[in-house]
């Protein structure tokens, strides 16, 4: 359908006699918030990999925006428009919150392999031009004051916000954020929410999660996939998955249908 950004077709991913996901199809309608939920171990990051090109599926096709990107080099996606985050967040240790935001601009760049040893100006002219344009987006993103420190220095929240800006800095029509909110306490949940609201806006984005706080789910996404065994088990809205029995068995449990 034109309206859905990424559709993913009876996809099927097997790790030796290990089948991570059996004859899973979901598709991303585009401008939404589309989650992907389920138990530990269910396949969720498998389906991001095998998205993302990391993994080339068993059987299925993925397409990305009409296009059959289905085996493609994973280096080839973030220019089409898509861009992720990972489980554990992966900044580097040793850079600034701006030079980490830098690097997310760095694959428009074009220059030869001398260029950034002897420093032409050309080089430094580029240089000059990604560090405006990572001051910016820090701007955007309301972490401009912590652009000198070191990364890993920031607070969690901070640390995934950061991540998620230097997925932004490659201009992505669709991100996908791997349990963003993992870690957090409440109140940077409710400000992941709003910022994950925020920037979909601001950027025009389409937004596919994973995540494992139902409240979260619940309150930012209009669709729901919901895995279990690789498999998917259920899809719909907020209010349809929440009832769905399967979902409450397999992922729900007891504890939190009461809470
Ligand atoms: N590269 C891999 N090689 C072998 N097994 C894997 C690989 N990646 C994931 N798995 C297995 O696939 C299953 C699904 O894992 P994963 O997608 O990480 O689950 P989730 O993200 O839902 O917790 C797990 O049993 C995991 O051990
Ligand atoms: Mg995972």
């Amino acid at each position: 359908m034109e309206n859905n950004i990424l559709v993913c077709e009876h996809i099927t991913m097997k790790f030796g006699g290990l089948v991570a996901l059996n004859d899973v199809s979901l598709n991303v309608t585009k401008s939404s918030i589309t989650g992907l939920i389920g138990p530990n171990g269910a396949g969720k990051t498998t389906m991001f990999n095998v998205i993302t090109c990391n993994l080339k599926p068993t059987l299925g096709n993925i397409f990305f925006e009409g296009k059959n990107i289905t085996g493609f080099k994973p280096y080839k996606i973030v220019p089409l428009g898509m861009a992720r985050t990972f489980q554990n967040i992966r900044l580097f240790e040793n850079l600034t919150v701006l030079e980490n935001i830098m690097i997310g601009f760095a694959h428009k760049v074009k220059y030869r392999l001398f260029e950034p040893i002897l420093k032409t100006p050309k080089f430094l002219n580029q240089e000059k031009e990604i560090k405006i344009k990572a001051f910016e987006l820090l701007e955007k993103v309301n972490l401009k004051e912590k652009a000198y420190l070191k990364a890993t220095g920031l607070s969690y929240g901070e640390q995934r916000k950061v991540e998620i800006a230097r997925a932004l800095a490659t201009s992505p029509k669709l991100l996908l954020l791997d349990e963003p909110a993992a870690g957090m306490n409440p109140s940077e949940k409710i400000a992941l929410m709003y910022f994950i609201k925020e920037i979909k806006d601001s950027f025009n984005l389409t937004i596919l999660l994973i995540e494992h706080d139902m409240k979260f789910v619940m309150g930012i996404c209009q669709k729901i996939y919901v895995l279990d065994y690789g498999a998917k088990i259920a899809e719909g809205t907020p209010e349809e998955i929440q009832k769905n029995p399967k979902v409450i068995a397999a992922y729900l449990g007891e504890a939190n249908v009461k809470g």
